[in-house]
């Protein structure tokens, strides 16, 4: 019998992994995943291994991860309830994906992960697998186990060998990729007290953020960003290269209560810099370059597609049906856009597109040629047949 359990390294996947093994007397393999985190993934495999993994995948999946989850999802101009760009949830779909081709790979029957009973993270890991391979069995040790507390997960460590990392520094329950880094638990759990100066980690605070301001200009291509000052890079190195510019501007940063899809309202610190300034560059395009309609109904459709995301409904009908929307509605986004960076504030001041719509002629205050003022009074006439019928009544109660 084999499981491939999704492993940071971490005590908590470590002690995940000593006790699948023991629980249900099978091989495990592990798949560490690089999108971005930043952690030293040298050496994880040995630690695998001698934790009792029988094989230890580590993959770098950031090029995967941004130009196949992260840009798709910035087509559509995602933002959940607002304000969060989903830095975690749109890395849950490719992680679950890779655990289960590995199964398939290696012939295990089930697939491993280390989220909660209470998050949303276990959704996006369990809907994908059952998305792609309903076949496979998902054991979540947080919801199966009897370790109660933290005492509990030591002393479980402690009698299998397994080192407890001494710094108590972070109080955080953090997820980091290349897109985002979050922070929830601790002093956050009180939505009415300030975020302390730890819940920082890829933007400058504010008051240490530089004194004069920086312009960056992204290119892009049919809704992707493709270019940062005229160089083309990758999806990956242009989100690495925007996160480093925008993050030192403090760009990006949300402190917001959010209501997860099991139920619970929760607090979070979101840090998104790099993915702040190419949505609103993107977005600040389309006002040249996306017809009307075609904007407003993308719009109306925002908080269905980052539903999908949150939720865990990347591979689904609607998320597949959206996004063919989406895709033909940017096709046409192809331009640049020049931004000012500022203590935390992106401000596009400059766009160009050669598929732009705006026509200078057409909104000029100056004398033209192409629209007869004297047509509006006959627009605006019609516009108001429907007023007039309304106001009628609205202003006079009915008699009785
Ligand atoms: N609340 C955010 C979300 O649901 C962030 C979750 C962070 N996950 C984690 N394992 N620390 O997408
Ligand atoms: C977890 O519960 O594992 C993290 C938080 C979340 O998934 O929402």
């Amino acid at each position: 019998k084999k499981v491939v359990l999704a492993y940071s390294g971490g005590l908590d996947t470590s002690i995940i992994l000593k006790w699948i093994q023991q629980e249900y007397d099978c091989k495990v393999i592990t798949l560490t995943a690089d999108l971005g985190q930043q952690e030293e993934l040298e050496g994880l495999d040995e630690k695998a291994l001698a934790t009792g993994a029988s094989k230890a995948y580590i993959e770098d999946l950031k090029e995967e991860f941004v130009g196949d989850f992260v840009f798709p999802m910035m087509r559509a101009a995602a933002i959940y309830e607002g304000r969060y760009l989903l830095g975690t949830s749109i890395a849950r779909p490719l992680i679950a994906k890779r655990l289960v081709e590995i199964a398939r790979e290696e012939g295990a029957q089930a697939i491993a992960h280390g989220a909660t009973g209470k998050g949303n993270d276990q959704v996006r890991f369990e809907l994908t697998a059952a998305a792609l391979a309903p076949e496979l069995k998902v054991i979540a040790p947080w919801r199966e186990w009897n370790l109660r507390s933290r005492t509990d997960l030591h002393d479980f460590a402690q009698k299998h060998g397994i080192p407890i990392p001494m710094s108590k520094r972070n109080v955080y329950s953090m997820d980091r990729n290349m897109l985002h880094c979050s922070f929830e638990g601790g002093e956050l759990e009180d939505p009415a007290e300030e975020p302390g100066p730890m819940s920082h980690c890829t933007t400058t605070p504010l008051d240490q953020t530089p004194d004069t301001p920086e312009y960056v200009v992204i290119g892009f291509e049919a809704g992707n960003p493709v270019s940062v000052n005229g160089e083309a890079l990758t999806p990956a190195r242009l989100l690495e290269k925007a996160n480093e510019i925008a993050g030192r501007h403090g760009v990006g940063r949300i402190d917001m209560v959010e209501n997860r899809f099991v139920g619970m309202k929760s607090r979070g610190v979101y840090e998104t810099p790099g993915g702040t300034l190419l949505y609103h560059a993107k977005r600040d395009l389309e006002g040249i370059c996306l017809d009307r309609e075609v904007m407003h109904l993308r719009d109306s459709l925002v908080p269905r597609y980052a539903d999908c995301v949150y939720n865990g409904f990347w591979y689904s009908p609607e998320r597949e049906a959206l996004q063919a929307f989406t895709d033909t509605a940017q096709k046409n986004v192809t331009g640049t856009v020049r931004c000012k960076l500022f203590k935390g504030g992106v401000y596009a001041i400059e766009r160009t597109s050669p598929y732009s719509l705006y026509d200078m002629d057409l909104a000029t205050f100056e004398e033209d040629e192409v629209y007869n003022q004297k047509d509006a009074a006959g627009f605006i006439k019609l516009q108001s047949l429907r007023l007039r019928a309304y106001m009628k009544y609205a202003n006079k109660p009915l008699k009785d």
